[in-house]
């Protein structure tokens, strides 16, 4: 009985000593955030971003701003909170990283492989991907999330982002909501949402892109998944595939109504 007692007061202690360590990390964030002030390091991301928005490369030698993000060619202010979204001209439902794919691919005339081989940033190895995310999602800064489902591929991609949420897999046999169903469970530090109800995922969605101090890079959405996916020990994700962007359009619509805030600071 006396060593039940033991270990149920070391399993206290050890959680008292887990939620004290997750405070002072936020802690330790917040006092980040606070010497940065109303700057973010994503900056660098998003004038990097915006540059090469407007500058003409590629085999074609064009800039992009004749892509249109679902707004018309060319309207970046308040695209992001409108997407992922169903373009006629592709046929399919597209998340913003995944659009950029096709505009890249098609305006300038890289391929398709050359993109995506520097879809996320690694030191000095940056992605320009995750540049032009972040000036993009920047000018949706302010605006209400708003993903309407008109179109019925739209409502099918939710279902099928829906069903892969919940679907358990792996060596654990987790799924997205063993993590992300329920707010204000930690796991290693950082405080979860939970991301199937409006508030939890308002929460987490208006937030991405980030800038991850822990990394030193920026991170959007399409990487979030990815790095998600490794983690329940899934095959890797494929960028843009009928499950990538199935999953960011439930998140995106589940966040309806939240205000967008990206670029933010994460750990
Ligand atoms: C094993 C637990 C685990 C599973 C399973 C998991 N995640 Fe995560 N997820 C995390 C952790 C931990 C973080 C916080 C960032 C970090 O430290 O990596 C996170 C962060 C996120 C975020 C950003 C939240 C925010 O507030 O910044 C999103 C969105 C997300 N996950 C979506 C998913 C989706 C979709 C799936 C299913 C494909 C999934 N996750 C599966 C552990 C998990």
């Amino acid at each position: 009985m006396g060593r039940w007692l033991a270990c149920l007061g070391l399993a206290a202690a050890l959680v008292s000593g887990a939620a004290r360590a997750a405070d002072a990390t936020e802690q330790a964030l917040d006092e980040y955030r606070d010497m940065f002030g109303d700057e973010n390091p994503a900056e660098l991301w998003e004038l990097r971003g915006q540059a090469l928005w407007t500058e003409k490369r590629g085999p074609r030698q064009a800039d992009l701003t004749a892509c249109d993000l679902g707004l018309g060619p060319g309207v970046v202010a308040g695209a992001y909170a409108q997407l992922p979204r169903w373009f006629d001209d592709t046929g399919r439902v597209e998340d913003l990283e995944m659009r950029l794919v096709t505009c890249i691919t098609r305006l300038q005339g890289y391929s398709e492989a050359e993109v995506l081989a520097r879809r996320f940033g690694d030191g000095d190895k940056k992605s320009d991907l995750e540049a032009l995310s972040v000036y993009i999602a920047k000018a949706s800064s302010g605006q209400p999330v708003n993903i309407p489902l008109r179109h019925s591929a739209e409502q099918r991609a939710y279902a099928l982002g829906e069903a892969a949420f919940f679907y358990r897999a792996g060596p654990h046999d987790f799924a997205c909501a063993t993590c992300h169903g329920d707010n204000g469970k930690r796991i290693r530090l950082q405080a979860m949402n939970k991301l199937s109800d409006a508030e939890g995922a308002r929460r987490s969605y208006t937030q991405i892109p980030a800038y991850r101090t822990s990394q030193g890079e920026v991170r959007t959405i399409g990487w979030r998944l990815y790095d998600c996916f490794r983690q329940q020990r899934l095959p890797e994700l494929r960028f843009g595939s009928e499950v990538a962007v199935g999953l960011s359009l439930y998140l995106a619509r589940n966040a309806e109504g939240g205000v967008m805030a990206a670029p933010s600071i994460k750990r």
